[in-house]
């Protein structure tokens, strides 16, 4: 071949343009999913890097983008602790069912194909999911290492239980706080972006991905994971999980369990799903602090006073804990008369779980041999995660080491509510490897229903309610799928009633209609844009 100059200037054109792909190849990174609307119909979809647009379908197409059914673009586009992070908020989507997803860039290039399962709106179907914390690395001062893990690498071990994820195909995972140092290191974007690049060793082989349900920590600034991952604001919601099998309370215990605002609206989430017809077959909580840690921080007494009364007037049955860096499950107990310490309770009582060792530097236990806690069923100190599967008759747990991971076999279902994957090293204390909570009260009340008819659903200004009787002195309350009141109106003497709902947030709204007897019905609306 000459190399005149025609051809020469080709080549260097060659070139460039190769130089240009290659560099425009990873131009997102850092995928995740999340949670801020109703888990059975919706997903946010999380990235860094360039401006994209979301295309997806129930139909696998590989990475040929234009072939897929559906495509969303960004919602949400900020940068937050030196993050650029895009959130693709996807709504509409079917219940219980496989989506796969690419990301198609504003240069032009294509994610690697992924996929996700919504779940499912049945109360008869089982779910599988994972809880746990506290993921940061050890620290130093002048070069010499305060707290650290035993490897001598936290990070390498908080990749170990993201590589662990990725076998197990949880459901979800109720990630409860302390993620990285953030006020005591020198790089907090370094911190983050290793946290983000580690989180990717959850993605399955086949690009299956897990959505998160995130708890604000003591290592968060407020609003951290509102920017990082776009869960609610607030930072504490609730979520319905399959439509009444369980509702998980994601508390922060970094507002604080006396903060009246927070108080106040679990309480009246409380009372709305409590001996109504809309209770759930369980109601599990997680915050990050415990109310007694094994290690360290003892007795926390607000949550003790707020909190834990609470549980225990409404049925909380599980309660997720982090933040000591420990490990242990609780017999089933309730607070003592002094409010001061628990007692075990097999009828009435609440198992704790916790505290927080996903890869974190390990500490001591403060309570061991003759001064172990009463209500403590065992205790320990290794790195690990909760694998939690509830069922409307049992919830089954069990705590998975990071440990053997070569040994895990390699699962490939995506159905909902699957069982640890064999050849999982699980802690096997002297009490058992398994907890099992079963339901005493199986059964939900009949759900009255005095409405005949709403529409149009979705709507995106007003909802027309009619109501098959004369409705005397009844409330409707409107909240979104996170538990939040969005409205509230009297009616009286009616037998329809038109509902303005431009004030409400878009998406997934229940209406609650209260009679002065106490009743309570819920009915799905749907507020679009
Ligand atoms: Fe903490």
């Amino acid at each position: 071949m000459l190399f005149n100059k025609q051809n020469i200037f080709s080549v260097a054109l060659l070139s460039l343009f190769t130089l240009s792909q290659s560099n425009l190849k990873a131009n997102t990174s850092h995928y995740t999913l999340s949670y801020r609307d109703d888990p059975a119909t919706t997903i946010t979809v999380g990235w860094s890097g360039d401006d994209g647009i979301v295309y997806y379908g129930t139909t696998d197409y590989g990475t040929n983008y234009n072939s897929y059914q559906l495509n969303h673009s960004t919602d949400r586009i900020l940068t937050h602790k030196g993050q650029n992070r895009k959130f693709s908020r996807l709504t509409g989507l079917s219940p219980n069912t496989l989506y796969y997803f690419v990301i198609h860039d504003v240069n032009g290039n294509t994610s690697q194909r992924f996929k996700f399962h919504t779940l499912s709106d049945n109360p008869n179907d089982p779910i599988s999911f994972i809880s746990g914390g506290d993921s940061r690395d050890g620290f130093s001062l002048l070069g010499i290492y305060i707290e650290d893990c035993p490897s001598g690498d936290c990070r390498e071990r908080r990749k170990d239980g993201n590589t662990i994820v990725s076998k197990i195909r949880p459901d979800f995972i109720a990630f409860n706080g302390d993620f990285v140092q953030n006020q005591i290191t020198s790089d907090i974007f370094q911190e983050w972006n290793n946290w983000l690049e580690d989180w990717q060793l959850t993605i399955s082989s086949d690009g299956k991905m897990y959505p998160l349900v995130l708890t604000q920590g003591n290592h968060e600034d407020n609003s951290d994971m509102y920017n990082l991952f776009d869960i609610p604001q607030d930072e504490y919601y609730s979520l319905n999980i399959h439509n009444g099998l369980f509702r998980l309370y994601s508390l922060s215990s970094e507002v604080g369990a006396c903060d009246n605002t927070q108080l106040n609206w679990l309480t009246n989430d409380l009372q709305n799903y409590t001996n109504t017809p809309l209770e759930p077959y369980w109601k599990i909580a997680q915050h990050h602090n415990p109310t007694y840690a094994m290690a360290l921080y003892g007795l926390n007494q607000d949550q003790m006073d707020c909190w834990t009364d609470k549980f225990e007037t409404y049925g909380i049955d599980l309660v997720l804990e982090s933040h000591s860096h420990t490990t242990k499950w609780s017999w089933p107990c309730i607070s003592n008369a002094n409010n001061d310490a628990f007692e075990v309770d097999q009828i009435n009582g609440i198992v704790y779980l916790g505290e927080g060792q996903w890869g974190a530097p390990h500490r001591s236990l403060d309570y061991t041999g003759t001064d172990q806690k009463s209500w403590i069923r065992d205790q320990a100190v290794f790195d690990n995660f909760f694998f939690i599967r509830a069922s409307k008759d049992t919830i089954q747990i069990e705590n998975v080491s990071f440990e053997n991971i070569s040994s895990i076999a390699t699962i490939n279902d995506d159905i909902l509510g699957s069982f640890l994957p064999n050849g999982t090293t699980t802690w096997n204390p002297s009490n058992g490897n398994t907890i099992y909570i079963t339901q005493q009260n199986v059964g939900i009340n009949n759900t009255t229903n005095s409405i005949s008819n709403i529409y149009p659903n979705p709507s995106k200004s007003t909802v027309q309610l009619d109501f098959s009787k004369i409705m005397i002195n009844n409330t409707l309350e409107v909240y979104n799928s996170l538990g939040k009141l969005c409205m509230k109106e009297e009616i009286n003497n009616v037998s329809s009633h038109e509902l303005n709902i431009e004030s409400l947030c878009n998406g997934v709204n229940y209406i609650l209609i209260k009679d002065i007897n106490g009743n309570i019905e819920s009915h799905k609306i749907i507020k679009t844009k």
